[in-house]
């Protein structure tokens, strides 16, 4: 089969794609051919060896997509072989197909296309446990979106908002806070031109309930001395390169509750979090909910897809298409 492969750690433009041998489903795995895979930040990170989990070379990138179940391992239960399914996995999406957990393929929710679906798993779930599960917003919430416009930011901006929050967005420009205001966002800061903290007590009239904050940096704590007493911060990345440091005594004087949240680890921890999201979720895309594609590549451009995100060059989600038949 066909996948991109990384041999060096690096940037995304040392990514090659290659012929290997497909991969075999072991006792609790499923074999999917991949439709289409969605490209992560994560991706970009594990490929430069700089994610939280060292992956050793060479490997295949790729952990979001959707596909056609075709073989399951032995003593396998699990989506029966024909059922179109999404999932995640660390490895290996970027590949005409891969080996997954069955525990962690999900039906596709029927009227999502593969391409949508691919791009739907990491960001939504991510964007409802994150406001939900470990957040604990609910309707009528003021919520602070941090990098509102990225794969996570976008998707928490629509959750939000179809849940009846009300939204602040914080991004790098009026382009991409435009791509917010679109999902429902009711106001903007561009955080490279205006005073974060400020503008977001203002916009948020004193202070968020809950905060979703995927890109960390200086903004994590900007964000946080904005928020109400007693607000709910919830950090699940750290875009922007640095892992901010928050002073313990602003979090005493807010009242806040700082958590964090880990797609990997959560069905761990919360099964039944998991459970709920997921028919939280497929309610949502039956309400019409779709996730943002802006890009669509073939397999041969991967290394383009992948420098898309890495170079913040990308609204909404980049997607590799396999031209499964
Ligand atoms: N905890 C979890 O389970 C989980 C799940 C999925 C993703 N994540 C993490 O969440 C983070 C965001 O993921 P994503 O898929 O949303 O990524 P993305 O689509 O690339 O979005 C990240 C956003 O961060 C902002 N940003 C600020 N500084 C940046 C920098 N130096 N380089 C790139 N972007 C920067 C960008 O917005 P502006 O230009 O507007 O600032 C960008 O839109 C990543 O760290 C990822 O590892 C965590």
């Amino acid at each position: 089969m066909r996948a991109a492969r990384v041999h060096a750690y690096g940037a995304p433009s040392a990514v090659v794609v290659e012929e290997i041998p497909a991969p075999r489903p072991r006792a609790g795995e499923a074999l999917v051919r991949v439709h289409a895979a969605a490209v992560n930040f994560p991706d970009v990170l594990m490929m430069a060896d700089r994610y939280q989990v060292s992956i050793p070379v060479p490997f295949t990138p790729g952990s979001e997509f959707a596909g056609t179940v075709v073989a399951l391992g032995p003593d396998t239960d699990g989506p029966a072989v024909g059922t179109t399914v999404m999932g995640g996995v660390l490895t290996g999406a970027f590949a005409e197909e891969v080996v997954a957990p069955a525990h962690v393929l999900r039906p596709v929710p029927a009227g999502l296309d593969m391409v949508s679906a691919a791009a739907f798993r990491v960001t939504y779930s991510t964007a409802y446990h994150a406001l939900v599960s470990i957040g604990g917003g609910v309707a009528g919430d003021r919520v602070t979106v941090l990098g509102a416009a990225g794969g996570v930011g976008s998707a928490t901006v629509d959750v939000a908002t179809r849940l009846g929050m009300s939204v602040v967005a914080a991004a790098s420009s009026p382009e991409r806070l435009a791509v917010a205001a679109k999902l429902g966002a009711v106001a903007g800061v561009d955080y490279t031109r205006e005073n974060l903290k400020e503008r977001l007590k203002e916009l948020t009239g004193g202070g968020a309930d809950v905060v979703v904050d995927p890109v960390g940096g200086d903004h994590a704590e900007a964000a946080l001395r904005a928020m109400r007493w007693g607000g709910r911060f919830v950090t699940v990345g750290y875009a922007d390169g640095r892992i901010p440091r928050i002073p313990l005594n602003l979090v005493l004087l807010k009242g806040v509750v700082v958590r964090g949240f880990e797609l990997r680890t959560i069905g761990e921890h919360l099964p039944e979090a998991v459970v709920s999201a997921d028919a939280a979720l497929a309610e949502l895309v039956a309400g019409g909910m779709r996730p943002e594609v802006t890009s669509v590549r073939t397999l041969s451009e991967v290394a383009q897809a992948l420098t898309e995100v890495a170079e913040r060059g990308a609204t909404g989600k980049v997607v590799i298409d396999m031209g499964a038949p």
